[in-house]
């Protein structure tokens, strides 16, 4: 069963070591950043901010910064097969390598967490240019996934300081997205507890919900998972690991096609998820389908609901209540060939839950998927 083990606002009882103000970029190592930006813009709406690369001084790598209101995407590729980023991409194909947080102070992010047992990704320090200076630090999390320290209060510049103005005369409207919902990790089996740890001990976080098996299980597949926030909730990290079932696991399938753990979904919020999805759709954006018998006694379940049934029978949106309210939710095909990263629309009306009553439904829609991939 699910178990609220701590509310998200009350005060701790010591001080936050890591003060958080959210999350500033997602940057995702890909094979062709020049396409994968022209996707994002035309796809999800979002608009070009700022470009890094070989004419701005940068030799190995091309990065293409993309933004929509408070969403920040960043998408690099090397230039060259020797490198990191290149090993990265030949090893897990198109995924999340950065969750990046906004800090008040990078050095003390990294001094606090590292001396709490983080391994460190990268030491503080400073870019400078004309518009002033941005602080950088980093630390690893599962996989090869890292979180970077932001410090940008002294900086008024586009991005960072080695980026300029990305600038087109292609510019498709906003879908409405707003900013990171919360961010869902996939790790191997009998390491979430491992993980939960690392975030409660290094970075000062509460489990705030648990799912067990029971919780998220069909008849064939199952997976266990646990909310991770930060003090002040605007971070969140679930965490999921593999259970056993009849079948293989969806995070199983996961790890195979990722060779290893790392971000499953970005969950994006919108304060209209029927025009956000509609405009979605209409752009090409596929997503997940739950059967039209899930619509049948909806009301029932979830009681009233400000939106018309109608456009979310249409689209494909689920909704859940929980004790403060209810929230909207649908979640895209994997953006890559590999299925490995989707992403997640949800309009949240008073819930701070994650859709347990739509686990079922949404995990037997995902099977029939593994299952037409012959990896159930
Ligand atoms: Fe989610």
């Amino acid at each position: 069963m699910s178990v609220i083990t701590a509310p998200v606002n009350t005060p701790a009882a010591t001080q936050d070591f890591l003060p958080l103000m959210g999350t500033d970029y997602v940057e995702f190592y890909v094979g062709n950043a020049k396409q994968a930006a022209h996707f994002y813009k035309t796809a999800f709406g979002f608009q070009g901010l700022a470009y890094a690369g070989p004419e701005t001084g940068v030799k190995d790598r091309v990065s293409y910064v993309l933004r929509q209101n408070k969403l920040t995407f960043v998408l690099t590729t090397p230039l060259y097969p020797e490198g990191a980023i290149a090993e990265h991409i030949h090893l897990h194909g198109d995924g999340v390598k950065v969750l990046a947080l906004k800090v008040g102070d990078a050095r003390a992010a990294w001094t606090e967490t590292t001396t709490r047992g983080a391994r460190s990704y990268m030491e503080p320090f400073v870019l400078k240019d004309e518009q002033g200076e941005v602080v950088l630090s980093g630390i690893h999390t599962y996989g090869d996934t890292v979180h970077v320290f932001v410090e940008r209060k002294n900086y008024s510049g586009l991005f960072m300081p080695g980026y300029k103005a990305l600038t087109s005369a292609y510019n498709p409207p906003s879908t409405g997205l707003l900013y990171v919902d919360h961010c869902v990790g996939n790790v191997g089996w009998n390491q979430m507890d491992i993980w939960v740890k690392f975030y409660e001990e290094v970075m000062g976080f509460r489990n705030i919900l648990s799912f067990d098996d029971k919780d998220i299980s069909t008849e064939y597949s199952a997976l266990m998972s646990k909310v991770m926030s930060n003090g002040n909730g605007y971070v969140k990290f679930p965490i999921n690991e593999p259970a056993e079932g009849k079948k293989k696991s969806q995070v199983e399938e996961y790890l195979d096609f990722y060779r290893g753990e790392g971000v499953q979904h970005v969950a994006i919020a919108t304060a209209d998820i029927i025009a956000t999805v509609t405009g979605l759709q209409q752009r090409g954006v596929e997503f997940l389908k739950v059967p039209a018998s899930y619509y049948d006694d909806l009301l029932d379940r979830v009681g009233h609901i400000d939106e018309d049934l109608q456009p979310l029978r249409e689209l494909g949106i689920l909704v859940d209540r929980d004790d403060e309210g209810y929230l909207l939710q649908i979640f895209t095909r994997p953006l890559e060939d590999r299925p490995t990263l989707f992403f997640e629309i949800i309009q949240r009306k008073g819930a701070q839950s994650f859709g347990k009553g739509n686990f079922k439904a949404l995990f037997e829609a995902l099977e029939r998927e593994q299952e037409a991939r012959g990896n159930l």
